[in-house]
């Protein structure tokens, strides 16, 4: 049943989870998948190199079976949400890869740079979805992303994933990150009322996610276990870590 996922964080393979959920019952998918634009640091995690390396072609093998079965679990009027290396945003590969979509372009500065982040948004029926009338300028907690950086090559601003929940969904909504790396979607998800189902492949990176959800869930702010399931096994072991655990652990608890 679907409420067996709600408000977990799963430590599988996306596909693993993505089968496993019912069809057209996700409102929102909204995941940052690998970039796979380059061999730098940004690919680096802790299972190993995103085996891109800056193929576009090998990014696409990897990625399109995830992005169907994405298609397949959101609600015919539900959205998807893809960030994508803009490199490949631009050489074509979006219009071939996901036909209709919109891209939304959002920027933020570190520290005298600015980066911008490219963000593919369109249903399940690939129709694209406009940009809000708001600034796409994401005004960002240096410090709390400098930590999260500690942890993982290339984590999202709780702030950004405040504005692609607020903008794509609704209290209530159910949204699914199957690559969630250290969870801000997640976050975004549980601060704004929103339900979450989140995954990744990383034992490490899920616990971290679990870590600053916590604080949230148990201010009240959303509902459910909290719990970071192996292998996807909904009737296997949920190992449940309690607030002591959570705190010996070295990530701190702001979001
Ligand atoms: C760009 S990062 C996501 C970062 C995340 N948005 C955050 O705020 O930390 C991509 C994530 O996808 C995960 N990943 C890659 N392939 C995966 C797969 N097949 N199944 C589950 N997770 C996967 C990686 O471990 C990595 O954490």
């Amino acid at each position: 049943m679907l409420s067996d996922y709600l408000n977990k964080v799963f430590h599988c393979d996306a596909m693993t989870l993505l089968k496993r959920l019912p069809a057209e019952s996700i409102d929102a998918v909204i995941s940052d998948w690998m970039y796979g634009t380059s061999q730098s640091r940004a690919c680096l995690y802790d299972w190993g190199c995103d085996p891109a390396k800056g193929n576009a072609k090998k990014h696409w093998q990897y990625h399109q079976p995830l992005y169907e079965q994405c298609r397949r679990v959101v609600k015919p009027n539900g959205i998807i949400g893809i960030a994508q290396g803009a490199k490949f945003a631009y050489d074509g590969y979006f219009d071939t890869w996901f036909g209709g979509h919109r891209i939304w372009l959002l920027g933020r500065f570190v520290q005298v740079q600015f980066a911008c982040h490219v963000w593919m948004v369109q249903t399940a029926n690939q129709h694209p979805i406009c940009f809000p009338n708001a600034s796409g300028i994401i005004r960002q907690n240096r410090r709390a992303l400098h930590e999260l950086s500690q942890h993982h090559p290339c984590p999202k601003p709780t702030e950004e994933m405040h504005f692609m929940v607020t903008h794509l969904t609704k209290p209530g909504d159910i949204i699914l990150d199957c690559c969630c790396g250290l969870g801000s979607t997640l976050v975004a998800a549980a601060q704004l009322g929103r339900r979450y189902i989140g995954c990744d492949k990383s034992r490490r990176y899920c616990q971290i996610a679990m870590n600053r959800l916590q604080p949230i869930n148990m201010n009240g702010s959303t509902t459910g276990r909290l719990s970071i399931v192996d292998d996807c096994g909904v009737g296997g072991t949920a190992i449940q870590v309690p607030a002591r655990h959570a705190q010996d652990m070295a990530f701190p608890h702001h979001t």
